[in-house]
Formats: C-alpha cells, sequence, structure tokens
C-alpha cells in the first residue's frame, strides 16, 4: 500500500493527478504544449475568480522557493525599501532573498510561532518608510494562520504594496485580491493545489508586471515568463509533466467545490487528528483557531523522541514531519492537505492509537 503523506507537502495524489502526470509525452513548442499551459494559467487564475485583465498567472519551473525568489527580484524596484514579517522559517527566509538580491529590507519580527504585532506594523507603515511589505501567509514552520487579510487593508490604508509567500495556503485558505494593497503572491503545485513537485507560479497584478525594473535573475525573471506565455510562447523548457497533473488537479479542485469546501475537508480532518491526540494527552502547539486549515502542530508525546513516533507512523503507512530548527525537539506536525480518504482517515486514527498509547504501555 502507498503510504499517505501528512508532510506539508508534496501530498498524496488522486488516481487522476497520477494518471495525467504520466499521460502524454509533449513537446513544449507544440501548440497542444500551449494549449495546456493556457488551460493552466486560466484555471489558477479562476481558483480566486481573478480577472485576466487585471492579475496574471505566471508559471515557471521551479520549487515554492523558486516562486517566491521570482516574485521579489522581478516585481521590488531598485528604490523599494520593504518591511518584512517574520514570525517562522518562512518569514525569515523573504528577509534572506531580499538581502540576496540587495533589496533594502528590515524586519518586523515576533517568535516563532507567535502571532504578528498589528499596531507596531500600523505605526511602522504610518512613518511613510516603506514601500512594500512581505509577509508569509501560512507560516509552515508552527502552522499559525497569519491575517493577511487585516494586513492588506493597512497596506492599502498607508498605500503600501503587499507581496506574499502563500506557497501553502494557496487552493485552501482565503487570500485578500480585492485589497488594491494586494500586489502578488507566490505558490506551488504540490501542496493545496494537488499537483507534483517542480511547478511553481506567482499571481501577480498585470500592472506589477510592467514595472521598469532591471532583471536581477535570468531564469527567474517574471516579465520575460509571463511576456512568453501571453504569446503562447515559453521561455526555457518548463515542467510539462507537473502542469499535466496540475490541469488535473485544478478540475478536480473545481468539481469538489473550490478552495472553500477544500478548506472545509482540511479542518475537518485536522480536528479528527486533533481530537485524537488530545484523547491520547497529545495537545496542540497552538490554539486551533490560530492554526491553518493546512497543518497543525502538535507538542511531543511525554517519553517519546520524533524518530519514534515518525518510524511507529511509518510503518503503519504514514509519514509526519517533524518541528524545523530549534522546535525540532519539542513538536511534530501533521498535514491534512491532499487525496486523504475517510478510511486513510480511520487507519490514522488507529496508528496514532497504536503508536502513542502503546509506547505508554
Ligand atoms: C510557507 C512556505 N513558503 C515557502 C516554502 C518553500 O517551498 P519549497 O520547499 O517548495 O521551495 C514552503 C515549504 O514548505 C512553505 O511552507
Amino acid at each position: 500500500m502507498r503510504p499517505i503523506l501528512l508532510n506539508p507537502g508534496p501530498v498524496s495524489l488522486s488516481e487522476g493527478v497520477r494518471g495525467a502526470v504520466a499521460s502524454l509525452d509533449l513537446c513544449h513548442r507544440e501548440p497542444e504544449y500551449f494549449d495546456l499551459q493556457d488551460a493552466v494559467i486560466q484555471g489558477l487564475l479562476n481558483v480566486y475568480g481573478c480577472d485576466l485583465k487585471t492579475w496574471a498567472a505566471v508559471l515557471l519551473g521551479g520549487s515554492g522557493t523558486a516562486a517566491i525568489e521570482a516574485m521579489l527580484a522581478s516585481l521590488l524596484p531598485a528604490d523599494a525599501h520593504a518591511l518584512v514579517l517574520e514570525n517562522g522559517v518562512y518569514g525569515e527566509r523573504l528577509s534572506r532573498i531580499a538581502r540576496i538580491h540587495g533589496i533594502r529590507s528590515q524586519a518586523l519580527k515576533a517568535g516563532w510561532g507567535e502571532s504578528h504585532d498589528l499596531q507596531a506594523l500600523s505605526e511602522l507603515l504610518a512613518t511613510g518608510d516603506f514601500s512594500h511589505v512581505l509577509a508569509v501567509h501560512h507560516e509552515t514552520t508552527t502552522g499559525r494562520l497569519n491575517p493577511v487579510e487585516a494586513i492588506a487593508v493597512l497596506c492599502t490604508k498607508f498605500n503600501v504594496r503587499l507581496l506574499l509567500d502563500a506557497v501553502s495556503s494557496f487552493g485552501a485558505e482565503d487570500l485578500p485580491f480585492n485589497q488594491e494593497s494586494l500586489q502578488a503572491i507566490a505558490a506551488t503545485a504540490n501542496k493545496c493545489l494537488h499537483g507534483i513537485p517542480g511547478l511553481a507560479m506567482v499571481v501577480c497584478r498585470q500592472t506589477a508586471l510592467q514595472q521598469p525594473i532591471e532583471p536581477r535573475t535570468l531564469s527567474l525573471h517574471l516579465p520575460a515568463w509571463a511576456e512568453q506565455q501571453a504569446k503562447r510562447s515559453t521561455p526555457f523548457t518548463p515542467p510539462v509533466n507537473a502542469l499535466l497533473g496540475l490541469a488535473q488537479a485544478l478540475k478536480e479542485l473545481e468539481k469538489h467545490g473550490g478552495w472553500q469546501a477544500r478548506r472545509l475537508r482540511y479542518l475537518e480532518l485536522a480536528a479528527r487528528v486533533a481530537g485524537v491526540c488530545r484523547q491520547l494527552g497529545v495537545a496542540e502547539w497552538l490554539p486551533a483557531g490560530e492554526s491553518s486549515c493546512v497543518l497543525r502542530s502538535y507538542h511531543l508525546p511525554a517519553g517519546m523522541t520524533y524518530n519514534q513516533l515518525h518510524d511507529g507512523l511509518k510503518q503503519q503507512g504514514f509519514v509526519i514531519y517533524a518541528g524545523q530548527g530549534r522546535l525540532a525537539a519539542q513538536l511534530f506536525r501533521i498535514s491534512t492537505m491532499g487525496e486523504i480518504s475517510d478510511y486513510d482517515m480511520a487507519r490514522l486514527e488507529q496508528a496514532l492509537r497504536r503508536v502513542i498509547a502503546g509506547a505508554e504501555n
């Protein structure tokens, strides 16, 4: 039996997506490929009802980090001053990418897992010193869902542009596309969209692509990808099979009720995991209401190392995820993204009881 992936991406695939990935040998310079590319672009815009006149979905080969790096390197002008909201690994990575590309930035830091200080954000934006805010929507380090709607409202108020890392939330959590301040979000195929790794995307305002910005990189320069894609072309070899998978995954997302229905399904599964953990004396690391629907963090069971828990569950067919960095010794993470059936869920509940309660006896 295939293992069920409970790590935060890549995810367990549906049979439809698995079949689509290997369904065709396709040259990326043929019209059939451009039909596929157009369908994926339109499908991505449809997820949040984004209009093609205002928004572009730019596809590129690479992981989520490539999409984020492309977004920052391509859409921040030379004189930008960015305020970066950090409360985990991925917020810190935004600052790191800004530094690498010579983008002037300052961090507003909160501890890993803590909430952002919106009052401090408002005061900093009121100084008029910042042109952009960079933030992570779902900070996968801990599962915290950051309040991007409130952040976007503040950015709109102070006429500051907002760029979001939505790598682990696009397709399952709400995004403030209706806020003028929102310029772009970075995402990937292999998380809430249920595609395979290798394909990343930036959904951004068409106007953001038209800024006169000198390329900081060759292969991650979004305007070049966007210009070619609008002309039914591509600057470089795209991850063709990942597009085949994503086209099918987007159809399945739409058929099953879109991001809102996916969010409810993830929440239901997360609540079931949390319920069993609670019965076993394993506490959630963050209050449920502050976690995303995608992933929750838990304290390690008393007297158990992460490796014991991981290996025990893996033997039962489930792959969980460790805490990152300094949280590795404290917590474990379970994501309920991907194709997880009610039967898989019942088996997981049983496996958790067996591995955690069994270890205590
Ligand atoms: C919020 C967030 N940003 C960025 C990344 C980096 O994505 P990748 O590992 O695909 O480069 C991840 C990966 O889990 C993530 O969760």
